[in-house]
């Protein structure tokens, strides 16, 4: 596991980067995509790049993690709409090549993902309690796309986007550890101190299903980018060792 410390503004751009430099070393990428606030940045460059001829995402194929269940997708809050605003409405991809879970069709997106010979460049968020994805604390290693019900933490942390924690739907469907574990390069961006003990428990502390990101140390090609805030714990844990 690499750890790579930066401002936002510096992690957004060499993550942009080394996705732009993905796509042009392999055009038909097949790219796993996270929704929040950590990777906005990043498809706003990812936009910019694509506008300025640099890159296209003609070939590309994207899955997301996770979408909350019950959400049209014209709901501001849903996750498609989400991509849609960020990345997707202004990018060259071929609708057709976007793929997101859906509660009625679970295995059937395990299955897109293998004959798509699985993903190439996975991008990550992760949450308070070590969320990724939607697989909360307890979630099995194994897990493969499957339907949740989301914890109060989680809810409560995405309220923002709903003005009141009582509009955030209570399940959600997301792929699981195992599919997240299948990725052949991951890239995790966790960005304010309110991520700094999901960090320090995701590199230093043991791999358990109470912290899922801590299945991330087995990974072999997994690069953590953070800044200073997220990073201060596990800095300060570090340099007492
Ligand atoms: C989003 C997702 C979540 C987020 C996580 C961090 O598709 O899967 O796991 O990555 O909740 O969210 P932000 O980036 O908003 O802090």
């Amino acid at each position: 596991m690499k750890i790579v410390v930066g401002t936002k503004e510096e992690i957004s751009k060499i993550v942009s980067e080394e996705i732009i430099k993905e796509i042009q070393d392999k055009p038909n990428l097949v790219l796993g995509l996270a929704t929040g606030s950590s990777p906005i940045e990043v498809y706003a460059n990812l936009v910019k790049a694509v506008k300025n001829g640099k890159v296209s995402f003609k070939d590309v194929t994207t899955f997301n993690l996770d979408e909350y269940v019950g959400l049209d997708e014209r709901d501001i809050n849903s996750y498609r709409y989400f991509m849609k605003e960020h990345l997707f409405n202004h990018i060259d991809i071929n609708k057709e090549n976007i793929n997101f879970p859906s509660p009625d069709a679970l295995e059937e997106y395990d299955k897109k993902i293998e004959e798509c010979g699985n993903v190439d460049l996975q991008i990550l968020g992760v949450g308070r309690n070590g969320h990724i994805g939607f697989n909360e604390p307890f979630t099995s290693f194994n897990s493969t796309t499957h339907l949740v019900d989301l914890s109060y933490k989680t809810r409560q942390d995405n309220s923002r986007f709903f003005y009141d924690i009582d509009n955030v739907p209570k399940q959600a469907v997301t792929i699981g550890l195992k599919n997240i574990m299948n990725a052949k390069k991951i890239i995790l961006m966790a960005f304010g101190e309110s991520k700094q003990e999901a960090i320090y428990k995701m590199v230093k502390g043991q791999v358990t299903k109470e912290v899922p990101c801590s299945i991330l140390q087995e990974h072999s090609n997994c690069t953590i980018y953070v800044d200073e805030e997220a990073y201060n714990l596990l800095k300060t844990k570090t340099e007492g060792e």
